[in-house]
């Protein structure tokens, strides 16, 4: 897409962004996070004459306390975003509004997330920090998506950030992470439904090329806490303790986004409407095999049987 395309599509789509950003705006609770931090918990660390952290501490199991760092250091990753979106979908009228709306509720998140861990002591402050500062210096580079590309990432990432939070928070096994984990979810829930929105009023705008965004950004779909230190290990880690997996991914990511888009029942595409159609329901094939086979060696970890292995 040629740039005087894009800024045809940003002034068709204009009205959506507007429409959408009041629905938001009427729907989205004010919410404060300082309420849902246990501040009678907190006491000092070394520094100041307290006990420094050790893991005894932590009321969260090892994968909780992954999945927390993760979401967390995800969400402390802001400006990067901010700067991505804001370049994407530029800071003037209806979509400037959007982005600093958008990055003002976000911020909430990295900071309640973190003053519970810290009041707690649910996580190793010092490695945390440490992790931010590297996941920070890494930054978040969307590479030049393309408007429309761009629209669909956000949607599946929004949803996917919205489960991830849900799941993290019923598996800490605490109310209290529980309760603001749910909280933020609802912020993220708000924030797909804006973008599913706009998706759904670009692909009545221009069907075959939202197909090709879609197709493409559901095949090389990466979380964006893929920069976060050592991230291969700790989204197995996830994974395995079945929080966030490709199953879920499948499941309650893409194809309720799919379903809502009507992809599939979308008539008139030209050829390259039907080809990115193709190339869709293609990635989604080999999404679900790849979640069966995943859930099947994990179930086979689980069982210690090995024996199945051998035989494929
Ligand atoms: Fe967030
Ligand atoms: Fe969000």
């Amino acid at each position: 897409m040629t740039a005087f395309e894009t800024r045809a599509l940003l002034k068709q789509l204009e009205a959506a962004v507007e429409e959408n950003l009041d629905r938001h705006l009427a729907a989205a609770e004010d919410w404060m996070p300082h309420e849902y931090v246990p501040w009678s918990e907190g006491r000092n660390f070394a520094a100041l004459s307290g006990e420094p952290w050790s893991v005894e501490q932590s009321g969260l199991s090892a994968p909780a306390r992954t999945a927390m760092e993760v979401n967390l250091l995800t969400e402390d990753n802001l400006p990067s975003y901010h700067r991505e979106l804001g370049h994407t979908f530029g800071r003037h009228g209806a979509w400037g509004a959007w982005v600093n709306r958008w990055t003002a509720e976000e911020g909430r998140h990295a900071s309640c997330i973190r003053d519970y861990l810290l009041v707690t002591r649910g996580v190793d402050p010092e490695r945390l920090e440490r992790a931010r500062m590297a996941t920070l210096q890494a930054g978040w580079d969307a590479g030049n998506k393309p408007l429309l590309h761009a629209c669909a990432y956000v949607s599946f990432q929004e949803l996917a950030t919205r489960v991830s939070h849900r799941n993290t928070g019923r598996y800490c096994q605490d109310p209290i992470a529980e309760t603001l984990l749910a909280r933020i979810a609802m912020d993220e829930n708000l924030h797909m439904i804006f973008y599913r929105n706009i998706v759904k009023a670009a692909l009545e705008i221009a069907p075959n090329q939202t197909l090709r965004a879609i197709a493409d950004e559901i095949a090389g779909f990466v979380m964006p806490g893929s920069v976060v230190p050592g991230f291969a290990r700790k989204a197995a880690q996830i994974a395995s303790a079945g929080i966030y997996d490709l199953r879920i991914h499948h499941d309650d990511v893409i194809m309720p986004l799919l379903r809502h888009w009507q992809v599939f029942e979308i008539k008139d595409l030209d050829e390259q409407g039907e080809q990115a159609r193709e190339d869709l329901a293609a990635a989604l094939g080999i999404l679900d095999a790849r979640a069966t086979r995943f859930a099947e060696r994990r179930a086979m970890a689980e069982t210690g049987d090995t024996s199945a292995r051998a035989g494929g």
